[in-house]
């Protein structure tokens, strides 16, 4: 039986926030910006953002890694692997590297770290929820889409047990 959601972050919250994030990010982006998303959490929000961004007239190459840093259910293994690498050589360039959640923070400084290791020029980083309680590792993102409690979230891409990517607005889990 799938568990009851509340909605936290309704369709029309989440569609006014990315277009005031694409008009944050924009001025800082060079001409010749990898977006890298991060998979598969953040597939909903780096479409998204990706055509807000070409709104606002801006040109992206796009690349998608895949992580994993959770197994099944809702606590993080705190051990993260590369299970799919870019396709594209970061070498020299700016990265917008693009997550669904910002949690304890491996990810994403994991993350970060190995666009460099691999030549990255300037790495942003943007998130569509920061959850600041739970941060273990010092990182922060350059662009928030917005800072939640401490709560188990799912929809937009973001799955519980691999349920839940399809729903359109962010909700969590009830305890039922
Ligand atoms: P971190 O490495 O602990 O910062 O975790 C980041 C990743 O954990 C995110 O990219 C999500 O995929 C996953 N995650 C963190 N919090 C949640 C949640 O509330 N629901 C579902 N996945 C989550
Ligand atoms: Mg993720």
């Amino acid at each position: 039986m799938r568990p009851p959601i509340e909605i936290l972050l309704s369709e029309e919250m989440i569609r006014a926030r990315i277009a005031q994030l694409a008009e944050e990010i924009a001025p800082r982006l060079r001409e010749d910006v990898l977006l890298v998303t991060l998979m598969n959490g953040a597939f909903v929000f780096g479409a998204d953002l990706t055509r807000a961004l070409a709104r606002l007239g801006k040109s992206l190459t796009l690349d998608f890694m895949v992580l994993s840093s959770y197994g099944s259910g809702t606590v993080t293994s705190g051990r993260i692997t590369t299970r799919m690498d870019l396709s594209i050589d970061p070498t020299g360039r700016q990265v917008l590297l693009v997550d669904d959640i910002l949690d304890s923070g491996n990810t994403l400084l994991m993350a970060s770290n190995h666009l460099r290791d691999k030549g990255a020029a300037e790495v942003l980083t943007c998130v569509l929820l920061d959850k600041p309680a739970r941060r273990r590792v010092p990182m922060q993102a350059d662009f928030i889409g917005f800072e939640i409690p401490n709560l188990f979230v799912v929809g937009f891409g973001i799955d519980y047990d691999q349920m839940f990517r399809e729903l359109p607005f962010v909700g969590h889990l009830r305890a039922s």
